[in-house]
């Protein structure tokens, strides 16, 4: 039955393949090749390559049953689409495959995933059933289903029970969970010692709804630079100062995770990305020890205007993480300067209450510039990018220096989005040292080597390709300009 749905999703990837618009199609990101994709999922590195599965609906570019899409790379630049891994076929994931995770044992790939079935006609989020499943395959491509390994916890409780990380501590299997007791939300860890039989440990940390939200989705827990970090998406929090105005978080907590499976927290939780789409972040450990993350590059409920073009949905580029005091920083994959082509510099006069055009322009490009914070009196000064001629399309990127924050202005960014996004510049701070990826339909911006960043999807024009360095009301003083054409590697 596996085999026969794969096939049969397959066949219809390729007969809307001819059908799909590349407008928005991004160049140098992942995004299934027609369909829906959200969550990265199953992030490992298998026998020399990089796999990456997805959250995907292959019959149409809305959420539906899950499938798992898969793709994999040997240098996190080039990626080359496999075959859907896992589809819903069986009465334990018969409405979809859910996220998890994946990890080798003696050259065989293990994903584990969430089985979900609606109980209730209609379909309603409080009639679900949520048990976690495992699969495996000895060639990276074909897998085999095994079933349920942890079946739903009993009574009406919980019933949201999902988004397996499975890793090993010890020499035991160990697996957090994300589950909503209640309206509360909780994280539990299951451990095995062969991946099959799993034995409940603990909740390792217990929310209330008030505070904490409601739901904590697709948990990861792992070790960095001598910390624990609890990485989550939490569902339910409330907006606060400039904080949680996406529809859902990703955000995280430092602590320390003891041997019963308790985490004790030790910081305060912090939003991941201050952009307006990024959510279910997963990481992996690469070889050489570096933390890996991937994120979708979405939001729940969000205009998504290439729907009409038959796909939706992307990944983040993969970043590297580490800790500086009790917050994480996010460098680009240092892999994706193999991205960039021809490289233009740029001096760029001192702007007086004006808007320069510059002479660099394109949707592909990867940008390194300075704001001199100390030289300049602008009340806002910065950059505006993918400019249409008219000046009617722009992507706004600025330092506000009534707020001392520095702007992600998408109000004017074409089809279908909006909204602003800022991160805090300190009183101390003289220069802002930006780094920013534009595709297609995506800024990626990272801020003092990542100590901020702020990803956002964008749809202007394809012809909306100008750049313009901007001050309002004094003077803007720019360091040099660097950017790099990257690639279009037609993902
Ligand atoms: C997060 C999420 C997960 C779930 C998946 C379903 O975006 O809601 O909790 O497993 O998406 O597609």
């Amino acid at each position: 039955m596996h085999a026969v749905l794969l096939d049969k999703a397959h066949h219809a990837i390729k007969e809307t393949l001819p059908e799909r618009g590349n407008d928005h199609r991004l160049g140098f990101h992942l995004s299934p090749p027609v369909g829906w994709m959200n969550d990265p999922n199953g992030l490992v590195y298998y026998r020399g390559e990089y796999h990456v599965f997805y959250q995907h609906h292959p019959y149409s570019p809305q959420w539906g049953p899950m499938h798992w899409g898969h793709a994999k790379s040997h240098d996190l630049v080039h990626w080359e689409h496999l075959p859907i891994a896992l589809a819903p076929s069986d009465p334990y994931d018969r409405d979809g495959c859910f996220s998890g995770s994946a990890v080798v044992v003696d050259d065989t790939l293990y994903l584990i995933y969430t089985g979900h079935v609606w109980l209730g006609s209609p379909r309603d989020d409080n009639h679900i059933q949520q048990v976690q499943c495992l699969a495996s395959s000895t060639d990276g491509i074909t897998f085999t289903k095994h079933g349920v390994i942890i079946d739903a916890p009993p009574g009406p409780e919980i019933m949201h029970f999902r988004d397996p990380k499975v890793w090993k501590r010890g020499e035991q299997w160990w697996m957090a969970l994300g589950a909503r007791k209640g309206d509360d939300p909780q994280l539990l860890i299951y451990r095995s010692v062969d991946l099959y039989h799993w034995e409940y440990l603990s909740c390792a940390l217990q929310g209330v709804r008030e505070s904490d939200g409601y739901m904590w989705e697709c948990p990861d827990l792992f070790e960095l630079d001598g910390s624990d970090v609890f990485l989550y998406s939490p569902q339910g929090l409330k907006p606060s100062g400039y904080a949680n105005w996406n529809k859902f978080q990703n955000s995280y907590r430092l602590g320390k995770l003891d041997d019963s499976g308790h985490f004790n927290p030790s910081a305060a939780l912090h939003e991941l990305d201050h952009g307006h789409d990024f959510y279910a972040a997963q990481t992996l450990l690469a070889p050489d020890g570096r933390r890996l993350l991937w994120a979708w590059m979405d939001m729940w409920d969000c205009p998504m205007p290439s729907q009409a073009q038959h796909w939706c949905g992307a990944l983040s580029l993969p970043r590297e993480l580490s800790l500086e005091g009790d917050r994480l920083r996010m460098r680009p994959a240092r892999e994706l300067t193999a991205l960039r082509k021809s490289q233009h510099g740029l001096q760029i006069p001192v702007v007086e209450s004006a808007s320069r055009p510059l002479d660099v322009r394109g949707a592909l490009l990867e940008i390194e510039i300075e704001l001199d914070l100390a030289g300049s009196t602008a009340e806002h000064f910065g950059l505006a990018l993918r400019c249409s001629e008219d000046q009617h399309e722009r992507t706004l990127l600025y330092f506000d220096a009534m707020a001392r924050r520095l702007v992600l202005d998408r109000q004017h960014s074409g089809a279908g989005v909006s909204g602003v996004r800022s991160v805090p510049i300190s009183p101390e701070q003289t220069r802002i040292a930006l780094r920013i990826f534009l595709d297609r339909s995506s800024i990626e911006v990272f801020v003092d080597d990542g100590a901020y960043t702020m990803t956002s999807r964008i749809y202007p024009r394809p012809d909306s390709l100008g750049i313009s360095a901007f001050a309002v009301n004094g003077t803007g003083v720019f360091g040099d300009l660097v950017a790099w054409e990257l690639t279009d590697l037609k993902i």
